[in-house]
Formats: structure tokens, sequence, C-alpha cells
């Protein structure tokens, strides 16, 4: 929800997180692929085995304490969510499991029923739907002292009454959020975007690509089918050539993975591989590809999202990608409003902590043929132009104007000015842009509108600014041209509530002691959630009403006995 420091601010935290997560790194991912590539049978080659992998406690457990299916006495409206295949889990951090159904089961199906985890000692905890194709659901206090863990799975019913046994299927462990993990992919029309973890330092430079292979194997098991060499390795972002259709003819559905060294298994993966489906055409032509997209990542903003929508779509950005951050809030009740009030906005689940850049770079490749020109902007965030004030209505050339630069300008970066509560106790009735007025006087970081043919193969970003092709460049937007209006200390309430859990990737929690140093942090606040004396008029060295003026202007209708309103309230 902020503008991010640069990477020459010190990421040394994040590192530092990063390399304690490595040492926990253990027998444990490779138990875990042991048994991704048996899936349904104990017979795993030994070839295939380093030799550590031999000797997991998993490898001994009873398995008829164990679960053997993936579902467990579903009502029958959603036995569709049953399926032959095996099921993943990811533990993620503060003990949350990310259950993964194999193939799309819209988990939005199951509705009002209430579904659980079901775990092998028979405790369960509610599961929720999350994105289209996995549940969460909390460990329960009492599995977790008993390890390893293993999937649950989802029940429709409280208790595990019935333990099936006799089905011999190996139980298979959650994976860590901690150890290696391929997470995502993405295939383009001419290459397979493998997103995994641990690999790479985050921000650092990659292991040599051809070193890595991207590996192919059925979900139902039997290990690789087929494999090809990566060409790019940066941060979290692989990329490898599609294998040869011939090699995984019969074998569907798939998942990618990650090798590391020539010989070594595969690390843990959740990624379907997908093999590609059009043929990419000119890209410049594309029909109905818009001018300027906005992506952002989002965690419960569903009540900031229909002005920053209606506002940025005002003034040209034709297409917006969501990508959620296991929001809890009203997001899709918020986004399909909006789809009914004409506006084109497009969520993707993306659950998995700490992986903000990798995000971005997702939504870079994957909207190429769909926008020109991509702002990689927060919904507290909104570009404007002091060219803009006089008139009378927003048009949808604005965004378009910022970006009629020269050929080779790949990307134009725009300053931010922040703002700060302007006396606000609450959120402003009528929005960020009318309620918000005063801010620091000293701009701070930046946003940037990138062409997404000029972004690099590798698509290396720091959330606000992405490398670049050869030959491009990145121009800055002066001042008097642009700025972004960044709403980052708004009243109390939602400066606690966005920074208690923030989809910032550079920074601790602010409620850490560590890193208070950060240019991130709100100056003057320590790290304890109380309201700092005078919050109210912190962050307030000029009075800057431009935008509120503007969008007042652009976006107030008359209401019901001649009050005003604003278009984007409901
Ligand atoms: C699964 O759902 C997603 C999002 O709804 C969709 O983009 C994707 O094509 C679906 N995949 C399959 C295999 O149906
Ligand atoms: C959203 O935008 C894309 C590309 O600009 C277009 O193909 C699609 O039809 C739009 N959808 C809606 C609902 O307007
Ligand atoms: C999403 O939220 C979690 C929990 O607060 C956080 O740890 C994680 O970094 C966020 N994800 C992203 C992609 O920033
Ligand atoms: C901003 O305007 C208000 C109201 O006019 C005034 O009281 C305040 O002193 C101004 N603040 C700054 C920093 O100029």
């Amino acid at each position: 929800m902020v503008c991010l420091p640069g990477p020459s601010s010190s990421p040394s935290d994040s590192v530092s997180a990063t390399m304690r997560r490595k040492l926990t790194t253990s027998l444990l991912s490779i138990g875990v692929f042991v048994l991704l590539a048996a899936s349904f049978s104990f017979h795993v080659s030994r070839d295939f085995l380093p030799p550590a992998a031999l000797n997991p406690a998993t490898l001994t457990q009873p398995i008829d304490r164990l679960m053997n299916h993936a579902v467990h006495e579903l009502p029958a409206s959603l036995r569709r969510l049953q399926s032959p295949l095996p099921m993943d889990s990811v533990l993620l951090p503060d003990w949350e499991v990310l259950l993964l159904l194999p193939l799309n089961s819209s988990s939005a199906a199951a509705g009002g029923a209430k579904l659980f985890c079901l775990f092998h000692t028979g405790a369960t905890s509610p599961a929720l739907p999350a994105g289209p194709s996995s549940f969460r659901c909390s460990l329960p206090n009492s599995v977790r002292r008993v390890r390893p863990f293993y999937t649950p799975r989802l029940s429709g019913a409280t208790s595990a009454a019935a333990p099936s046994r006799g089905q011999e299927d190996p139980p298979r462990e959650m994976i860590r959020w901690s150890t290696r993990l391929t997470y995502e992919s993405l295939s383009t029309a001419h290459d397979v975007i493998v997103f995994a973890k641990s690999v790479n330092h985050r921000q650092g430079i990659g292991r040599p690509a051809a070193g890595l292979r991207c590996v192919f194997s059925p979900v139902s098991g039997g290990g690789p089918v087929a494999w090809t060499i990566a060409t790019s390795s940066a941060q979290e972002v692989f990329r490898c050539p599609h294998p040869p259709a011939a090699d995984l003819s019969s074998a569907v559905p798939m998942r990618v993975s990650l090798a590391t060294e020539p010989e070594a298994a595969p690390i843990p993966t959740v990624a379907s591989y997908r093999t590609p489906r059009v043929q990419e055409t000119d890209s410049k032509a594309l029909p109905g590809r818009a001018r300027v997209c906005a992506c952002t990542m989002v965690y419960n903003v569903a009540k900031f999202l229909p002005e920053w929508v209606a506002y940025h779509a005002g003034v040209g950005v034709g297409r917006f990608f969501l990508y959620d951050n296991g929001s809890e809030d009203e997001l899709d009740a918020a986004v399909s409003r909006l789809g009914s009030e004409g506006f084109n906005v497009t969520t993707r689940y993306w659950p998995w902590p700490k992986t903000q850049e990798a995000g971005l770079s997702h939504c870079a490749a994957a909207n190429r043929d769909a926008c020109e020109w991509m702002a990689f902007l927060d919904v507290d965030e909104f570009v404007f132009s002091p060219a803009w004030a006089d008139s009378d209505r927003p048009d949808r050339s604005m965004m378009g104007s910022l970006l009629a630069v020269e050929p080779e300008v790949g990307q134009v970066s725009i300053r931010c000015l922040e703002f700060g509560p302007s006396g606000h106790r609450a959120h402003p009735r009528l929005g960020v842009t009318q309620g918000y007025t005063c801010r620091r006087r000293k701009e701070q970081r930046h946003k940037s509108v990138v062409r997404l043919d000029a972004v690099a193969h590798s698509l290396v970003n720091s959330v606000h600014h992405f490398r670049l092709r050869e030959g491009f460049r990145t121009r800055w937007a002066a001042a008097g041209q642009a700025r972004v209006n960044h709403y980052k200390y708004q009243a109390w309430d939602e400066f606690k509530a966005k920074f208690r859990r923030r989809v910032s990737t550079y920074v601790a929690d602010w409620k850490e002691t560590t890193n208070l140093g950060s240019r991130d942090r709100a100056p003057g606040l320590g790290s304890e959630p109380i309201e700092p004396r005078g919050w109210a008029g912190m962050f307030c060295d000029v009075n800057d009403t431009l935008v509120r003026d503007a969008t007042h202007k652009w976006f107030s209708a008359a209401g019901p006995g001649g009050a005003h309103r604003m278009v984007w309230q409901h």
C-alpha cells in the first residue's frame, strides 16, 4: 500500500529472514518431494532419491491413521470437488494452511456449505474458500505438536467419524512455505514462467539460468516426464522453453517444478503446468488491447477500491488487475459491483507471503496481450497531472498523454507525494481524494507506468519500477507534469489496520522493533499499535487541494436533498 524504497535501501532484514528460513530447509522438503514424485505409490525409485531422503520420519508413520481420500463426507452438492487426484497443502506463516485442489473446482461453489479441514489426528478446523481452487484453514493447536504435518482432507463433517482404512495412498506431507517451493507458473506462447522461492535471494543476483531446469511431471505421480533448461533466473522468477508436446502427450494434468542441479530432484511444487494455447500475434496490433492498465497487490481494500477504480478509469485506465493477497473483506462483492457498473476489473488469488515482486512480474507477463502500458500502483495511490486541473471533466486520453514519449522510453516513473491524516479521525465519507489534503513537503520515492513490451525477459522489478530490455530507457516525469498522490498516513484506524498486515516486501511488520530506521516507517511512530499523540495533524507541511478540487469537479453529483455525493459512494 506504499511507495516502496528503492533497491539502494538495505534489504538486509528480509535477506536475513530468508537465510533463517533457508536454515529450516531440511530433509522435510526432500521428503515431500519423495511423496510428490511417488504420489499414489510408495515404490519410489532409489536412483531418484538423494540418500538424505531415505530417513524422514514420514516413511515410518503408520498410515492407517492418515487420510486416504482427498475429501470426506462432502454434501452431495459438493461431490464434484471430489477428485481422484491428490491434494497438496502449504503451511503458511501463522499456522495457516492453504489446501489446494488439483483442479478448478470453483470453491465459490462451496457457497453456504460449511466445510472443514480434517487432519490426520481427527482434529478439524473450518475451511474457507480461497480463490478458484483452494481453501484456507488454520492448523488446530493440537496438531501443531504432532510432526510431521500431513495434508488435511476437505470434509463436510466436523469429525472423522469413520477414518477409512485400506486405501493405501501414501500420506502427503504439508509443504512448508519456509522451504524451497515452486508456487506458481504461467505459460506464455513461447515459454513457461516458473515462480519458485528460496532458490535465489529475493532481491539478489540469481543463480545462472543454465544450471537450472524446469521439470514437468504428471500430477497423478510417476515422476518427471520432461525437462527443459532455464533461459532466465532472477529473484523468484525462472523461464524455460515449453517441453515438446510429444513428451507430455497423455500426461495431464501436469505440474512444473525447478531442479537446481542436473541430477537433483526437483524442489516441491504446487504449480500447474498448462501447454501454450494460442500463437502470439503481432502484439502491436492486438484488437481490444488497452492503452493503459493498472496492476496492484491488494489486501482488504474493498472500501477504497470504488474510488480508485472510478478515478483511474476516468483518466484512461482501461483494465484493472488485482492480485488478492488473501483478503478477508468484501473484495469479491466490490469487484462484481464495479463490473456491473462497466469497469473492467479482474482478480487473481495470490496468497503467497512476501512475493510482491513476483506477483508484479506475473502481472507484467500475463497481460502483455491485454495492455500496452501497465501502471503499478497501490489502491491508495492516484496518478494526477497539474495540467488536468483545469479540465471540466476527466478524459480517457489523460493517462495516455503522460505516455506520449519517445519510442525508446519503456517506463515512465512518477514521484509520490505523501499525504497525512489531514485532521481526520475516521475514513473521510467522500473518499480519500476528498478528505486528505495536507501532505509532506518532499516527494518520496516513485511509481512507474511500464510499456509491457519493453520489460526485460527476466521480469526483474523492485515493485516501483521494472528492469527494461536493451534499447529501452526510463523517463522521469517532471514534478509539474505528473505526480502520484499517495494517501499513506490515513486516519489512525485505517493506518493501523493497513499496517497490521501490510503487503510490503522490504519492511518488517511495523510492530516489530526491527528495521526501525526504514524509510518506509512513519517518522515518529514507534513499534506499538498505539495512536501517536497528534497523529491527525502529522505529516502536514503543505495544504495541497489540487486533486481534491479536480476530482470534486469531475466525480460529484447532486444527491437527494441537494447534498452532493461522489460517484463512488454507495
Ligand atoms: C481455472 O480457473 C481460472 C480462473 O477462474 C481460469 O483462468 C483457468 O483457465 C481455469 N483453468 C482450468 C484448467 O479450467
Ligand atoms: C475488458 O478489457 C478487455 C481488453 O481491453 C476486453 O477484451 C474485455 O472485453 C473487457 N471486458 C469488459 C467486461 O469490458
Ligand atoms: C500477504 O499478507 C501476508 C500476511 O500479512 C504477508 O505476510 C504477505 O507478505 C502478503 N503477501 C504479499 C504478496 O505481499
Ligand atoms: C492548511 O490549511 C488550514 C486551513 O486553512 C490551516 O489551518 C493550516 O494551518 C494549513 N496548514 C499548512 C501546513 O499550511
